[in-house]
């Protein structure tokens, strides 16, 4: 079972689907079968949320029916790892769960990871998000205070990054998306209430990533007022809608933040995702149902004050970009990365 695990309006765990399929499944489950939860979810789901429902039915886990848990691990959009070739944690109610959701997972997987229970398999997976979602907010803080400094972040990770051991770069952008590292990691902060810890972390994160888009808005009021242009009848083109590089996902995309806070200031917004042509109507993003993407030609781009490089999709031309540009807010250090000399302050990294 994998199914999606969002957060309700609290913030708080939406284990609805999960349940749901579940119970639908209850009534078709027969002995000797297999039923694994890859959902992301917090440590106890398996155990004190699937188990009940399989033993209502009077079957016995661990004997009739074998209920494990192994986390979905992917990274949408990179060639280099098929699901097949990405070690899986396993972890069972019982031994005997273990051993079975062991050897169904070694039949397809290159390597399988068995940990003691189905809660060490939750929490595992858990942690690889926290993780990231931390280490980005701690490099998205140090931007900011890079910024103040007039030290140029990209710089200081790419030297950083030097370091062979100790050290792994994560890079900052204009905040965080995706369904997964946003989201994830208040299964934990949720979870973590029952016994009484606060975690901290998490929050502070959260606060840091969240605030991106805000501060990203903030450089480019800056940027046009330096051309003596407010933000408010500009023209400015976000460029990717999706919220990571080469993939066509626009969920909690933070493009639709700064859309948002755009669009709010007077801006005559609009965007350039050939991943994304339309987009499709959402309950979060109503205001932006049905905006399609420009095309990206050098008339339409010169047509704009400030082109904003939100995600940077490896089929955008960045040189044509620059010919083209006026003004260019780089939150990816697309520029840079692609070897370009811009003009003399054509191109503000934010
Ligand atoms: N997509 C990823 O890259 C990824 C990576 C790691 C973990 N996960 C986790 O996997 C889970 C699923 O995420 P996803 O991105 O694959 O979600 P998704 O939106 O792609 O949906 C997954 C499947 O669930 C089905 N589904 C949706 N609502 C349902 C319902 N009410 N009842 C039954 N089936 C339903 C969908 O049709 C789809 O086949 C989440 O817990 C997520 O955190 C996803």
């Amino acid at each position: 079972m994998c199914v999606p695990t969002p957060l309700d309006e609290h913030f708080e765990p939406d284990l609805s689907f999960v349940l749901s399929t579940m119970e639908s499944l209850v009534p078709h489950l027969r002995p000797g079968q297999v039923v694994s939860l890859e959902s992301t979810t917090y440590p106890g789901t398996t155990d004190e949320e699937l188990r009940p429902l399989i033993e209502k039915r009077g079957l016995v886990v661990g004997t009739d029916i074998f209920l494990v848990y192994s986390p979905e691990r992917e990274d949408p959009g990179n060639p280099d790892f098929s699901a097949t070739m990405i070690p899986k944690v396993v972890g069972g109610i019982t031994e005997d769960c273990a051993r079975v959701g062991q050897a169904l997972y070694q039949a397809v997987v290159s390597e399988v990871v068995p940990v003691r229970s189905t809660q060490v398999a939750e929490f595992a997976k858990l942690l690889e998000n926290i993780y990231r979602a931390v280490n980005i907010g701690l490099v998205n803080e140090l931007k900011v205070a890079a910024d103040g400094m007039g030290i140029d972040i990209w710089e200081v990770i790419e030297a950083a990054a030097t370091k062979p051991f100790g050290f792994t770069p994560f890079y900052p952008g204009p905040g965080l998306g995706g369904h997964c590292i946003p989201i994830d990691p208040y299964y934990l902060t949720w979870k973590a209430r029952e016994y009484g810890v606060h975690t901290r972390f998490i929050e502070l994160a959260g606060e840091i990533n969240t605030s991106m888009p805000h501060w990203v808005v903030q450089r480019t009021m800056e940027a046009l007022n330096q051309r003596s242009k407010s933000v408010k009848g500009s023209r400015i083109l976000l460029m990717g809608l999706a919220y990571k590089e080469n993939v066509d996902d626009m969920r909690e995309s933070p493009t639709f933040a700064l859309m948002d806070e755009l669009a709010d200031l007077g801006a005559e917004v609009a965007y350039y995702d050939p991943h994304i042509p339309e987009i499709i109507p959402t309950r979060e993003h109503a205001r932006w149902t049905g905006a399609r993407s420009v095309e990206g030609t050098p008339e339409i781009i010169a047509g704009f004050d400030c082109v904003l490089i939100a995600t940077n999709h490896r089929v955008f031309d960045l040189a044509g970009l620059l010919e083209s540009a006026d003004l260019v807010i780089d939150t990816r250090n697309a520029i840079a990365r692609a070897g370009l000399t811009p003009r003399e302050g054509q191109v503000v990294k934010a």
